[in-house]
C-alpha cells in the first residue's frame, strides 16, 4: 500500500493560537470516503471488541466491561488494522504535529473512542500530561467521524490553561477502579470554549490544556480517532508515577498484565520492531535518548 503525502499545513496564526489557547480546530483534514473507511473499521473493531484480552479494549467511565459499555475505546487500533497505517489522516498529523512542536514531533500512540448514541458518558475535565510525568511536549489530534456537536459530546477546553502546570487529579467518585481522571477543585470552568468541528475536521489540544467532551444525547453513534504525538523528552523526569495513577486498580490493567506475563510481551516485542522498521527516524531518536540517560548514568 503506498503511503500517502501529507496535503494540509497550518499558518503561523494557527500556530500562534494553538501556542496563545492550547487547542485549535481545523477543517476536514482528509476526505469524507476516508472518514466513512475509518468509520467501518472502527464499527468491526468494537463489535469484536479488538484488544479485549490484552487491555487494549476498555470502558473508559465503568468499573469492568458490561454488555452496555458507555464510552468504549480500543489503544493503538492500528495493532487489528493495518490499513490503518496508510491514512492521509496519519500523514497529514505527522506534518501538523511537525509544525507545533518541531522537527522530532512524531507519533506516540493513538486510540479511537466510541459515545454511544444517547447514553454515552461524558469525559471528566483532565489534563492528558496528568497520566504520566514523562509528558514533556505532547498534542492529540482528535478527528470524528460524523460531525461533532455540542449534542453529540464535542470537545471543551479552557483557553490558557496549558500554561498553569499541573493540576490535582483523582479518579472520577475516587473510585480507583474507575479508568480516567478528573480534575479537582477550581479551575475556570465557566471559561469553556466549546469546539464543535465537521466530521474529518480536527481539534487539536496541547497535553497540558485542560479539556473535557460532553455526553452524546443524540441519536447516532459518536467515533473520534485520536492520534498522540510528541517529542522525546531529554533526560528522565524527576517523578516516576503521579500518586493518582499509582493508586489505579481498573480491569484494563489486570488484563494486560495476565496478557504479558502469557507471551504478550514477545507480542509487543514485535509490534515495537514493526513500528520501529516504519518510523526509522523515530527510532533512532529513541535510541539516542536511552543511550544520553545510561552514558550519565555510567
Ligand atoms: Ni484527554
Amino acid at each position: 500500500m503506498r503511503r500517502p503525502s501529507p496535503n494540509v499545513s497550518l499558518t503561523e496564526d494557527q500556530i500562534r493560537s494553538f501556542r496563545e489557547n492550547g487547542f485549535l480546530s481545523l477543517p476536514p483534514i482528509t476526505s469524507s470516503e476516508e472518514v466513512n473507511a475509518l468509520r467501518a473499521t472502527f464499527t468491526r473493531l468494537f463489535a469484536g471488541r479488538a484488544g479485549m484480552k490484552e487491555g487494549a479494549y476498555f470502558d473508559m467511565m465503568s468499573v469492568e466491561e458490561t454488555e452496555k459499555p458507555v464510552s468504549p475505546q480500543i489503544l493503538d487500533p492500528i495493532n487489528y488494522a493495518p490499513e490503518l497505517r496508510y491514512t492521509q489522516f496519519r500523514a497529514n498529523v505527522k506534518a501538523i504535529a511537525r509544525q507545533l512542536l518541531g522537527e522530532e514531533a512524531g507519533i506516540s500512540l493513538e486510540h479511537v473512542i466510541v459515545k454511544p448514541a444517547r447514553y454515552g458518558a461524558p469525559t471528566p475535565w483532565h489534563q492528558d500530561a496528568a497520566h504520566d510525568p514523562r509528558i514533556d511536549k505532547q498534542c492529540s489530534i482528535w478527528m470524528p467521524l460524523q460531525e461533532a456537536t455540542v449534542e453529540n459530546g464535542c470537545m471543551h477546553f479552557i483557553p490558557g490553561s496549558h500554561l498553569e502546570g499541573i493540576y490535582e487529579h483523582a479518579s472520577p467518585n475516587n473510585d480507583v477502579r474507575i479508568h480516567c481522571l478528573e480534575t479537582q477543585g477550581e479551575f475556570g470552568r465557566e471559561k469553556a470554549v466549546p469546539c464543535p468541528v465537521p466530521a474529518g475536521g480536527a481539534s487539536i489540544h496541547d497535553a497540558r490544556v485542560l479539556h473535557y467532551a460532553g455526553p452524546n444525547r443524540s441519536d447516532g453513534d459518536r467515533f473520534a480517532y485520536v492520534i498522540v504525538c510528541n517529542v522525546l523528552r531529554k533526560g528522565k523526569p524527576k517523578e516516576r508515577q503521579f500518586r493518582w495513577m499509582a493508586e489505579k486498580q481498573t480491569t484494563r490493567i489486570a488484563r494486560e498484565l495476565a496478557w504479558q506475563s502469557r507471551g504478550g510481551r514477545l507480542i509487543e516485542a514485535a509490534r515495537k520492531l514493526r513500528k520501529a522498521l516504519y518510523d526509522p527516524k523515530r527510532a533512532a531518536i529513541k535510541l539516542r535518548r536511552l543511550s544520553e540517560i545510561f552514558l550519565k548514568r555510567a
